[in-house]
């Protein structure tokens, strides 16, 4: 029994953002985002639409192209860092709205920028157990929300009319760093259990490395705080991510490589066998580094960053369903999937298409 991707779908967010939009609010540069991150664009969703409703519509596609309907699908495995509700998790939201039965059971996972990654090894797993046959993956993100919105006058973005003071330009300048490199966006995937087939899912190697927990967290909204989040924690900015992006960067452009050499060993085939290495979209000359260090040529490390930003859970299944769609990804390919981001959390699959 082999795990394999019958179906997929994208989703973005309504309203696209060129970097010229974001020189409005902060003190930053088309040129500064193009060359240290490759972003050129990115997608907003606008307010009553969260990460639920993008991986919905990605989801109704992904069963769209795996020509099964609702009743097919025994299991959710819902990715995300930014659920619509603090509890219960994107899963059941997404059962209900999209009219799947009442029982269907649905998993929340939240790696982050590897929730995508994990989620597939854990599709494969209970397929293989033998518990499940067939299941929706999602990986969906909206990142607007983390903006100061109000504050910082994020709504100009979308098309509003607002008037960016000289404090909400501090404001902005402050936070950056991290504001310029996300984007709204969804990518789901069918999965299901085959037999006798040479396509599919073979392994994956995953890690955490939770001693850097730092380098890239949320401090505020826990539940370690009494009350968990208030007007103090808002006004310090404690509910917006905190990011070392040096050390994120060089973390994810050895983590990568490393786990992509481990996988490949650990099943018989080296680094060169590989087609296509999809590997999660946080920053291009990240994308570029890790390409470099395992000796693959660009035509064998595609990038959309330019399009869509980081979209955490969702930039792998996206890069996916845009490489099969094009031909990038043809059957009978190796493709091997790499992601690092929060948490720390990394890892590699291997995937024959
Ligand atoms: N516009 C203009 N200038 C900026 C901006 C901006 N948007 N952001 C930072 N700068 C400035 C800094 O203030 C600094 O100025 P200074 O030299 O006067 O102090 C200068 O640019 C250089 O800053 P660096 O941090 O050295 O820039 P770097 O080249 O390292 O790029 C970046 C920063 C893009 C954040 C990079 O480090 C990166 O991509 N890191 C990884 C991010 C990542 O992978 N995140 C994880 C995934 S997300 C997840 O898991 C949820």
């Amino acid at each position: 029994m082999r795990s394999v991707i019958t179906g997929s779908g994208i989703s973005v967010g309504a309203h696209v953002v060129p970097n010229a939009a974001l020189e409005k609010l902060m003190d930053t540069t088309d040129e500064w985002i193009r060359t240290r991150s490759g972003v050129q664009q990115r997608y907003y969703a606008g307010d009553g639409v969260g990460s639920a409703e993008l991986g919905m519509e990605a989801a109704e596609k992904a069963l769209a192209a795996a020509g099964r309907s609702r009743d097919d699908i025994d299991a959710i495995i819902f990715a995300t860092m930014t659920p619509n509700y603090f509890f219960p998790g994107n899963g059941p939201v997404l059962q209900a709205k999209m009219g799947f039965r009442e029982s269907l059971p649905t998993f929340d996972i939240r790696q982050q920028c590897s929730g995508f990654l994990y989620g597939l090894d854990l599709a494969d797993s209970l397929i293989r157990s033998g518990k499940y046959r067939r299941l929706l993956l999602v990986g969906a993100e909206v990142h607007t929300p983390f903006m100061p919105w109000k504050r910082g006058g994020w709504a100009s973005t979308i098309g509003e009319d607002v008037e960016i003071t000289e404090e909400m330009r501090a404001l902005n300048t402050k936070l950056r760093d991290r504001t310029v490199l996300f984007g709204d966006g969804a990518g789901a995937v069918v999965i299901e259990g085959i037999e006798n087939g040479d396509r599919g899912f073979i392994a994956a190697r995953l890690y955490t490395n939770g001693s850097n927990i730092e380098a890239l967290y949320v401090s505020g909204a826990g539940f370690r705080r009494r009350p968990y989040v208030d007007v103090d924690q808002v006004e310090n900015g404690d509910v917006i991510p905190d990011m070392d992006g040096r050390e994120v960067f060089r973390q994810a452009v050895s983590k990568m490589p490393e786990a992509v050499r481990e996988v490949c060993a650990a099943n018989g085939v080296s680094v060169a066998d590989i087609d296509v290495l999809l590997i999660h979209q946080a920053n291009l000359r990240i994308v570029e580094g890790v390409a470099k260090q395992l000796g693959l040529p660009p035509e064998k490390t595609p990038h959309n960053i330019e399009r869509y930003a980081n979209t955490t859970a969702g930039t792998l299944p996206i890069l996916y369903h845009e490489c099969v769609a094009d031909g990038r990804i043809k059957p009978g390919m190796l493709v091997c999937f790499t992601a690092l981001g929060s948490g720390l959390h990394w890892g590699a699959a291997l995937y024959r298409a």
